[in-house]
């Protein structure tokens, strides 16, 4: 597919002004396929620069993180062929640049895995300090910690973060604080580096996993991704030529569970990993909802009361804090008082006064959240003030005794393939209109 399909690509998502308008009530069922997971894939395409070749990956979810993403690597001088909507062969054997300082990385958070990636490719790289949902401060000095730990020196200036190392030695890094973003940006920086390095107290997401699997299909030597110890022997040279499949998007599942048991539905959430949702699974059957697991698919169903429940977020396997702000939507209608405790963002609970316009009754203190579940939502103009709290606001929407307007939903878009196409599909009365 040509560089037309590419620019006609970037362009479709291009910021009309658009809102979903969802009236409330319906029971949402049905069957609903999950996409390829969004935190694993915005790793793995940077991480194709590691190989002067080419790779085919498969299941790359259709959002807008995606696109600015694969605008990115085309700018650094990669060329990318769609195969179908989620598949693509990326050949990065003509990157020529370290310098990634486009307008548009300010916007993705996730841009900072390309420090990683350049770095390991061309011991520099030369990146615009990442932006990303505001929940407060947002720290990069473990990513730094790591890359000074492999010996390469570290300056920020005029808002770009310059790596520069004459060689990349492998060490034994701690990490301060569990960090998914840190973790996977010292595996990039790692896998070329003279000898071994060890990452403790890393992350474990499934995420994590999978990259893991991505760099190892290139011929990297990482071993333990997803325990308390990564251990990485650097390696001469990353081939191409693979094809790597993405897992599934566990935060997209959690979310489609959520739904349904907060519309009284029945919902087969198909495509996804049942071991990556047991966090939400046990929370969800805490409140009496159903849940019914198979091999690779879930069926929730709840036509009951919910019961209140207790939850604190915590790095995988915990409760996932991006589940944080849909499955309080959820508990606004259980019966009796829930507590949402933050176990990883400082402040992540800005959308809570946009329930309040829905008439939730949730007081925040601090990292905590008390919801009093005795209220019935109704409908209101409301907005996504970033990805997680747009889902929760749709699915807030879909409780809710009449109508009710989401807009700024291009927050939604960057981490959700079509999720009003999906939610109509189960059943849903929620359509994207032009304002
Ligand atoms: C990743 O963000 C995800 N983003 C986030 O999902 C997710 O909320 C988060 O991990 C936690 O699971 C992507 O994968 C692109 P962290 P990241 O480094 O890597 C502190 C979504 O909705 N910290 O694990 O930025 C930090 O302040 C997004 O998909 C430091 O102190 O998160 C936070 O309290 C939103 N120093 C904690 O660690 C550092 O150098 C976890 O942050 C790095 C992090």
């Amino acid at each position: 597919m040509s560089d037309q399909f590419f620019t006609k690509e970037w362009e479709r998502w291009c910021w009309t002004l658009e809102k979903l308008v969802i009236h409330g009530q319906k029971r949402l069922k049905g069957e609903v396929t999950v996409s390829g997971a969004k935190n694993a894939a915005v790793a793995i395409l940077p991480a194709a620069i590691l190989s002067d070749g080419h790779c085919t990956i498969e299941n790359i979810p259709d959002i807008l993180d995606i696109s600015i993403l694969k605008n990115i690597l085309t700018n650094l001088g990669a060329r990318i062929e769609h195969l179908n909507d989620s598949s693509i062969r990326i050949d990065t054997s003509k990157v020529n640049s370290y310098t990634a300082t486009d307008k548009q990385i300010g916007n993705l958070r996730a841009s900072y895995y390309l420090m990683g990636a350049l770095l390991g490719r061309f011991k520099k790289a030369v990146v615009t300090f990442p932006g990303g949902c505001d929940f407060g401060v947002r720290p990069i000095d473990q990513h730094i910690k790591g890359f000074e730990a492999l010996g390469a020196k570290v300056e920020i200036e005029h808002g770009k973060v310059i790596i520069n190392a004459n060689k990349l030695i492998g060490a034994p890094i701690y990490l301060d604080v569990v960090s998914v973003g840190a973790t996977i940006n010292i595996m990039l920086a790692a896998v070329k580096a003279e000898g071994i390095t060890t990452i403790e107290n890393p992350a474990k997401e499934p995420h994590i996993v999978d990259l893991a699997n991505f760099l190892n299909a290139m011929g990297a030597d990482i071993k333990g991704a997803g325990t308390d110890v990564i251990k990485i022997r650097g390696v001469r040279e990353l081939k191409g030529g693979h094809v790597y499949t993405i897992i599934p998007d566990q935060i997209e599942a959690g979310t489609f569970m959520i739904a349904a048991a907060a519309t009284r539905g029945d919902v087969l959430v198909k495509n996804i990993i049942p071991k990556h949702m047991e966090s939400l699974t046990a929370k969800l059957m805490e409140m009496n909802v159903r849940v019914q697991e198979y091999d690779d698919s879930i069926r929730v169903s709840s036509k009951d009361k919910i019961q209140n429940v207790n939850i604190k977020t915590l790095p995988y396997p915990g409760f996932p804090t991006d589940l944080h702000p849909p499955v309080t939507a959820l508990l606004c209608r259980a019966e009796g008082t829930s507590i949402i405790t933050e176990g990883v963002w400082d402040n992540r609970f800005q959308y809570v006064d946009e329930l309040k316009r829905m008439g939730a009754k949730i007081k925040v203190e601090g990292r905590m959240a008390v919801i009093d579940g005795s209220v019935r939502l109704t409908g209101a103009p409301i907005r996504a003030l970033d990805l997680r709290a747009g889902a929760a606001m749709v699915i807030a929407g879909l409780m809710a005794r009449g109508e009710t307007t989401v807009s700024n939903i291009h927050y939604i878009d960057r981490g959700y393939e079509k999720l009003d196409e999906k939610l109509r599909a189960l059943g849903a009365d929620i359509q994207r209109i032009q304002e």
